[in-house]
């Protein structure tokens, strides 16, 4: 009776412990379940290559060029799917509005600078001429290529005490060529897609010029590559 009684506590125990362990198990799968779909609901972004030698850019050393795609341009990837992930897992009905802004406003900035370092890097390679159809365009909606320069270049300047991005883009709204300022990665027109863009943000120049701003300026625009401009043109404008 009582070796009956022992056995039957035993087995009791060895369930209670079995029905633990594996409703431990199946808790564990839940949440790499759960966590995988957040992953996969966040799309996550992988950094683009450089599309050039970084020892080839005449005026641009190799480790500014570095520097500044592996800290500032994959850096922004990194944190864009960080910010994407928790987006991905937050209960909206019951986030606070603080959660909510914090979080949208800090995906707007990482997702802008991904964006617009990619466009800043596609910029740089061994110099060329806009091709027929940009060129045109530019002459159109600006006067003459030199006429842009001039603003594009200004519009720079301008920004080289403080920080912010020039940018070359194709407003759909109005149907034209527009050179705009942003004083930082959140300002773009409504409306407008970015074709080139020149970084004025001093970790694009310090480490090559100092505080010489206008002649990083004057380096970016002697090698600007064209093409992907073009391409970019080619597509937005047609749209
Ligand atoms: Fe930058």
């Amino acid at each position: 009776m009582t070796r009956d009684f022992h056995r039957r506590q035993f087995l009791g125990v060895a369930a209670t412990s079995a029905a633990l362990v594996s409703g431990a198990a199946r808790a564990e799968e839940r949440a790499q379940e759960k966590a995988a779909a957040t992953k996969s609901a966040a799309i996550i972004h992988q950094p683009k290559p450089l599309t050039f030698d970084p020892k080839s850019i005449g005026g641009l050393s190799e480790k500014i060029l570095v520097s500044h795609y592996e800290n500032n341009y994959v850096g922004a990837v990194k944190r864009l799917n960080a910010i994407l992930e928790q987006l991905a897992s937050l209960d909206f009905d019951k986030a606070s509005g603080f959660q909510i802004n914090g979080l949208k406003r800090e995906e707007l900035i990482a997702r802008n600078s991904m964006i617009l370092h990619e466009l800043y890097f596609a910029g740089l390679g061994a110099p060329n001429k806009p091709g027929a159809a940009l060129a045109g365009a530019i002459g159109r909606d600006f006067g003459s290529f030199d006429r842009w320069r001039a603003e594009f270049v200004g519009i720079g300047k301008a920004l080289g005490g403080g920080s912010g991005w020039v940018l070359l883009a194709y407003d759909k709204h109005g149907e034209r060529l527009v050179n705009s300022s942003a004083s930082d990665h959140t300002q773009n027109i409504a409306g407008a897609a970015p074709i080139l863009a020149l970084d004025m943000f001093e970790h694009a120049y310090h480490l090559d010029f100092g505080a010489k701003a206008g002649d990083y300026i004057k380096t970016v625009m002697s090698t600007i590559d064209w093409s992907n401009a073009d391409r970019l043109f080619e597509k937005y404008s047609k749209v």
